[in-house]
């Protein structure tokens, strides 16, 4: 099969994948333009929207919020402001106890990838394989998770992925406020350490948690929030979109403006 074929096939999958319309092509395929690195693929739609112009007319969502919570301080005795790098969060995860969280999980997690990594992406909370391996998103979200971060063309290992808790809570209910509240200064300082060009908050959870606000996701999306001058971007959990297909669309604009804001 040439390349331009292998393209075009790789082109509808993403689209298929991103919950684009179906698409016939007439004649053969290896006539229409394959996509190319430095203009990611657009899905086929009739109406070109503002997310679809070309990177350098691009313009970024209007601002939304911004949150500045304080930030890790020389002489502070608290050893998660003190953290010198992401394995020390990794080690204070792994023994703490703050939260009622700690009684039923197996292994905590943490997060991984790259500590030069430029985009972070946030979800909410380890599920059952989490618990069980200690790494993020690895089951049936992660792996939607992973397609959904080929598709902007970045490989999963370039990005790191974590949560807003970092146990498992109990049947995959959603971690309550006090856990949220007990858990977050691990994600701040990770993200402060991190210092990545743009943040992916994935869902309500890692939303509101990010941006101190109570909001609902459907709010906060399509706007340029901020978390500490970071430029942050809400879309949907990828457990959500496996339960409700017509999210894969929005999502899809959601990560190109994320794409976009890393190739500023
Ligand atoms: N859902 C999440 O929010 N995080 C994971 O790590 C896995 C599923
Ligand atoms: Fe500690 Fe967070 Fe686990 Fe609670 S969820 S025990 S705060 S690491």
């Amino acid at each position: 099969m040439s390349d331009a074929r292998a393209l075009a096939r790789a082109y509808l999958e993403q689209q298929r994948l991103m919950g684009g319309n179906a698409v016939v092509l007439a004649g053969d395929p290896t006539s229409s333009p394959p996509p190319s690195a430095a203009h990611p693929p657009t899905p086929p739609d009739p109406e070109p929207r503002a997310s679809d112009r070309d990177v350098t007319a691009f313009e970024p969502p209007p601002p939304g919020l911004s949150f500045d919570p304080p930030a890790g301080d020389l002489f502070s005795s608290d050893p998660i402001q003190q953290a010198a790098d992401l394995q020390v969060i990794d080690r204070l995860v792994a023994a703490c106890t703050k939260c009622r969280l700690c009684e039923s999980r197996t292994h905590t997690v943490p997060g991984e990838g790259p500590a030069d990594a430029r985009l972070v992406v946030v979800g909410e909370g380890p599920g059952r394989t989490e618990d069980a391996t200690g790494r993020p998103f690895v089951g049936q979200a992660g792996e939607l998770l992973t397609k959904i971060l080929a598709a902007i063309e970045l490989p999963r290992e370039q990005v790191f992925i974590c949560n807003v808790v970092k146990c498992r809570p109990p049947e995959n209910r959603a971690p309550q406020y006090d856990e949220i509240a007990a858990c977050a200064p691990y994600l701040f300082r990770q993200l402060e350490l991190l210092a990545p060009k743009v943040i992916l908050a994935m869902g309500g959870t890692a939303a509101q948690a990010l941006l101190d606000t109570k909001q609902a996701l459907g709010a906060l999306r399509n706007k340029l929030h901020r978390f500490r001058g970071i430029p942050l971007i809400v879309t949907y959990h990828p457990a959500a979109l496996l339960r409700n297909p017509n999210w894969k669309r929005p999502t899809w604009d959601d990560v190109r403006i994320a794409r976009r804001l890393l190739d500023r």
